[in-house]
């Protein structure tokens, strides 16, 4: 049976979402149908397809509360869009449906695990909640929740912990059929742990370990922890609350961390040794990982974050949209990104160019450049679009001492990536992509070139500019609200430089 909230929802997702054309959206990144949403929820591989949802208030373009939203998409680039699945309409989920994740049934069914949140008080007000895991179940389409939900609760913990910070389950599979789930919890004392539970039948949930406790010097609730393993390493990815910035890491507030460690199984001894940002840009928060049949990790995250969250600019009908779907790998002890490969056979209309000079004084490289005087810009013939892949690689660095590259372009508008080699500092600019409000628009990144060599590559997308430096040792993502007519791509050195330039329009 269908609740009166489930069917309202979906029938104002149905309606609304003929307002919004598909030139409104990005072309392969997921956006929800209608209003507002977060955090990518229950991506997994169901019935030979990829299924992916996400925190979801249909109603407006800011935070409400949760329901889930739901596609599904064969190459994890076009996505069906499926109907709303989950609406708070339980006593246990009355505040909202948090999020969760997914996995499928020796029974062929469709397992949902994802946080209930409910008021301890009458007046149904945030001032006092609690937070429980629940269960649903369904085919694909339809869910239905568990009728003895929650499945796990605060008191069902060996320690105590805050009612209000228990959320955010992940859960997986082992080969010997055991079903585990790593969740985020606060102590009374205000620290944060990634637990693990365990379970013959996803319903019965015993306490395991508590993988690593973070005293503050990290953070505080580090939510939608997802743990791995890759390349013979153990994963750890979170997203930590009000963390401390350190040198050019960790700005955001609201930041995500990718912990690097070695794993025992046998003993649950967690041993991290290497921390780091996973996002370099200003929009990239929850993120959530699968694995896929053919054996690659592949994260996607939520392309906005917290702080910017206030701030869809004024007429928008959707806020918020995930980011491209991306590998992970270690390489170097490090965990490196890469756009999925099923982007490759999107790459239409090549245009490459080989060893361009840009130079500071009468510029670039006349016979393939277009030079201007006053802005002291080069273009070059067929290097633009919104919806691109190009790669740069720069391939000398020792005479050049700023390099910038002016994307999603025309005479009002520019989003810039710049490097200067000196100070091996990267910076991602949108102060003049048009976003009305007098945000924080740009972030540096630390970036050392490899044996002499800097290459970045460019993944645009309409509303969204994906960075990929290094073979995706590092990444910066940002939204964009630039008009699509701004699509001039510029060059300009300070010193001077060769380049190679590779661009393919990206067609569906
Ligand atoms: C992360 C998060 C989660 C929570 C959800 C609520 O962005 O705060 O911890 O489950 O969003 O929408």
């Amino acid at each position: 049976m269908m609740s009166d909230n489930l069917r309202m929802a979906r029938e104002f997702e149905e309606t609304h979402i003929r307002d919004i054309s598909e030139e409104e959206r990005p072309v392969f990144h997921l956006t929800g149908g209608v209003g507002w949403i977060n955090d990518p929820n229950g991506f997994s591989f169901f019935q030979n397809e990829y299924h992916m949802f996400y925190q979801y208030y249909p109603y407006d373009t800011i935070w409400g509360a949760m329901h889930w939203g739901h596609a599904k998409s064969k190459d994890l680039l076009t996505w069906e869009r499926l109907p709303l699945t989950l609406a708070p309409d339980e006593e246990y989920d009355a505040l909202g449906c948090f999020s969760g994740s997914a996995w499928e049934m020796d029974d062929g069914r469709h397992l949902l695990m994802y946080t209930g949140v409910s008021s301890l008080e009458q007046d149904q007000s945030w001032k006092n909640v609690r937070q429980t895991q629940c269960l649903a179940v369904g085919d694909g389409v339809n869910y239905e929740k568990y009728s003895s939900n929650p499945v796990i609760r605060p008191e069902d913990l060996p320690f105590e912990i805050r009612m209000s910070d228990f959320r955010d389950p992940k859960i997986w599979r082992e080969k010997d059929g055991t079903w585990n789930v790593v969740l985020s919890v606060m102590t009374p004392e205000q620290n944060c742990r990634i637990i693990l539970l365990k379970s013959r039948d996803a319903v019965q949930w015993n306490y395991c370990a508590t993988l690593i406790e973070s005293t503050h010097a990290l953070g505080g609730m580090w939510e939608c922890p997802d743990f791995f393993l890759l390349d013979g390493k153990q994963v750890l990815l979170v997203s930590p609350i009000a963390m401390e910035p350190e040198d050019h890491e960790f700005h955001a507030g609201h930041n995500t961390m990718a912990l690097i460690g070695s794993y025992n199984p046998d003993t649950y001894e967690y041993i991290p040794s290497e921390k780091r940002q996973i996002d370099n840009g200003i929009d990239f928060y929850a993120p959530q990982t699968i694995l896929t049949p053919d054996g690659r990790r592949i994260m996607i995250g939520w392309m906005q974050a917290w702080p910017n969250s206030k701030f869809a600019p004024p007429g928008v009908k959707y806020f918020g949209q995930l980011s491209l779907p991306r590998e992970l790998y270690i390489r170097d002890g490090k965990l490196v990104q890469e756009p999925v490969k099923e982007l490759l056979s999107h790459r239409k209309n090549p245009v490459i160019l080989k060893d361009v000079h840009i130079r500071e004084d009468q510029n670039s490289d006349c016979e393939k450049g277009l030079y201007d005087i006053h802005s002291r810009q080069t273009a070059f013939p067929g290097i633009e679009g919104r919806v691109i892949d190009m790669t740069v690689t720069v391939k000398d660095l020792s005479r050049l001492k700023k390099l910038d590259i002016r994307v999603a372009a025309d005479t009002e508008h520019h989003t810039d990536v710049s490097y200067v080699p000196k100070r091996e500092l990267m910076r991602i600019d949108r102060s003049h992509s048009g976003y009305l409000f007098d945000i924080v628009h740009s972030r540096d990144m630390h970036i050392c070139p490899e044996n002499g060599v800097l290459t970045i590559r460019f993944i645009m997308d309409r509303h969204s500019l994906e960075i990929f430096i290094n073979g995706g040792e590092r990444t910066g993502t940002v939204v964009l609200f630039t008009p699509q007519k701004a699509k001039g791509i510029f060059f300009a050195a300070e010193g001077e430089t060769v380049l190679d330039i590779e661009k393919y329009d990206l067609v569906f």
